[in-house]
């Protein structure tokens, strides 16, 4: 059996790498099992988050996944502290997890910053509540960026040590599914960096909510170089923004890398940004307006919320019971 789980942070909005490192390809995955999708709440608050803006950013992200094209009669959509199982498993968890696991994640280093001794207990343990949030259904895939792979390879690590501690096979060890051509979107700055909620310059990405006419914007003035599109994929060897760009225009027009690039082969970047823009405008006008239209009925969007929580509960109760069980917790 299939099951699907996937998150995003409600932390600012989502970009065109969210879309397409992994929006998209939920979109396209949901048909096959159950699918859980939900809004990572308790991992935003790892870094200080303002408490009006973090629930307005949790229904936002919600109303992110139903206009991209997540189908409630499908796919379960739900906030991640709504299912109190999600904590407690994380805490069990982080009981058989060794502390130099932690250590090795570049993602903790990154954003703990050179001053590692202030990093609140919650951002270290991130990736354990994350192996949480998918162990808790015994989800068996997992669609992500590339970003995350890190963090599914220590999902699997402590899936495995919890099986070991206890002598069952209980809980399947997840597979990512880092899928698509843009399983890397690079800021439209700077190609060797990826593009990214916190980078503070909002020119390098686009926001899944930006205006046709700050799109075009955007993308007139992204970082290229002087040569002109190469003919074949080595020769994007050494030009991180030409394949940046030619990436993007393939993942947003469904064709591929190789296509994109034997269509702008020998051209200058212009050809390219002008096509680039219109399949930008055109994929994320439409979720854009009906992500506005979502929110303009919170009371709509909080009650899809707690059916989604309802659905999820159901599931992961049973679960975290059994765990609970192996662990040697008595029974209530
Ligand atoms: P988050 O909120 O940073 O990102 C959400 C998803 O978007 C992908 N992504 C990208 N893909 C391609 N190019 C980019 N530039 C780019 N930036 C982000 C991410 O890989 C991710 O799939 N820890 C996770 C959230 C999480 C989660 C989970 C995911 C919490 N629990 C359980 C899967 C399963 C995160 O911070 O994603």
């Amino acid at each position: 059996m299939t099951r699907i789980l996937s998150g995003m942070q409600p932390t600012n909005q989502l970009h065109l790498g969210n879309y397409l490192g992994a929006l998209k390809n939920w979109v396209a995955l949901q048909d096959v099992g159950e699918n859980l999708f939900c809004v990572v709440d308790l991992h935003a608050i790892t870094l200080p988050q303002d408490p009006a803006v973090l629930a307005q950013s949790t229904r936002e992200i919600a109303a992110a996944y139903i206009a991209a094209g997540i189908d409630t009669a499908k796919s379960i959509i739900f906030a991640q502290s709504h299912v109190s199982a999600h904590a407690e498993l994380a805490w069990i968890l982080g009981c058989m997890t060794p502390m130099g696991w932690l250590n090795r994640m570049t993602q903790f280093k990154e954003k703990a910053g050179k001053d590692r001794e202030s990093a609140p207990l919650g951002l270290y343990g991130y990736p354990v509540l994350m192996a949480a949030d998918i162990l808790t259904y015994k989800a068996t895939h997992v669609p992500v960026g590339e970003d995350q792979k890190q963090h599914l390879e220590l999902a699997r690590d402590i899936a495995g040590a919890f099986n070991r501690r206890y002598d069952v096979e209980f809980f399947p060890l997840p597979e990512p599914q880092i899928l698509g051509e843009a399983t890397r979107v690079m800021s439209l700055r700077d190609g060797t960096r990826k593009m990214s909620k916190s980078d503070l310059s909002d020119m390098s990405r686009i926001n899944m909510t930006d205006t046709p006419e700050l799109i075009a914007q955007k993308i007139r003035k992204a970082k290229t170089d002087p040569a002109p599109l190469p003919s074949n994929p080595e020769e994007l060897e050494g030009r991180p923004e030409a394949d940046n760009l030619l990436t993007l225009y393939a993942a947003l027009s469904d064709t591929t890398k190789r296509a994109a690039i034997a269509r702008f082969a020998g051209t200058q970047f212009s050809l390219l940004k002008a096509e680039l823009t219109e399949a930008a405008v055109e994929t994320l006008g439409p979720i854009a307006a009906r992500m506005n239209a979502l929110m303009a009925d919170t009371a709509a969007l909080d009650a899809i919320l707690r059916d989604g929580a309802d659905k999820a509960n159901a599931i992961a109760q049973p679960i975290l019971a059994e765990a609970k069980q192996l662990v040697g917790f008595l029974p209530r």
